[in-house]
């Protein structure tokens, strides 16, 4: 991989990252355990996920701008995330991926990056 291509562009840019948002959050609607973590309007939560994606991936920091830093931990600790909840979150971003994003590169680093910081992301 050239050293200074970032993800954010193999992945397909900012395009790429918003569709893979909005195709993760149709399957968090039709999923029994997430649905009811989350907002009515899922649509904010699915943009949100885009800038704070684009901007880990080398794109944009247009999330930081708007939230300031992630601290995602800690921005889930109101939600109550176990096993049952990380697996099936894990479970549409993977499917969401397979989908969205055709660089098996940039799609290996995410997959792992999300199995990660979903385990990271439990609290009980
Ligand atoms: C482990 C399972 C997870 C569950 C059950 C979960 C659930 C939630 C919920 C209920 C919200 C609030 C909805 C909203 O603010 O619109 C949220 C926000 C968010 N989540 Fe997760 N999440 C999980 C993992 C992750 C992971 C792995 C990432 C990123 C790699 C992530 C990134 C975000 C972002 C960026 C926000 C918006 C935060 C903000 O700026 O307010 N989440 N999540």
């Amino acid at each position: 991989m050239n050293p200074q291509t970032t993800v954010f562009e193999l992945a397909g840019g900012a395009p790429a990252f918003h569709r893979l948002a909005q195709r993760f959050y149709e399957g968090v609607a039709r999923d029994a355990v997430l649905r009811p973590m989350y907002p009515a309007d899922l649509g904010e939560s699915a943009h949100l996920l885009a800038l704070f994606l684009i901007q880990f991936c080398g794109g944009p920091a247009t999330y930081s701008q708007q939230k300031g830093h992630p601290r995602l931990r800690m921005r889930h600790l109101p939600f109550s995330i176990g096993q049952k909840e990380r697996d099936a979150w894990v479970s549409h971003m993977k499917d969401a991926l397979e989908s969205e994003i055709e660089n098996p590169q940039a799609r290996e680093f995410l997959s792992q990056y999300f199995e990660r910081t979903a385990t990271f992301m439990m609290n009980r």
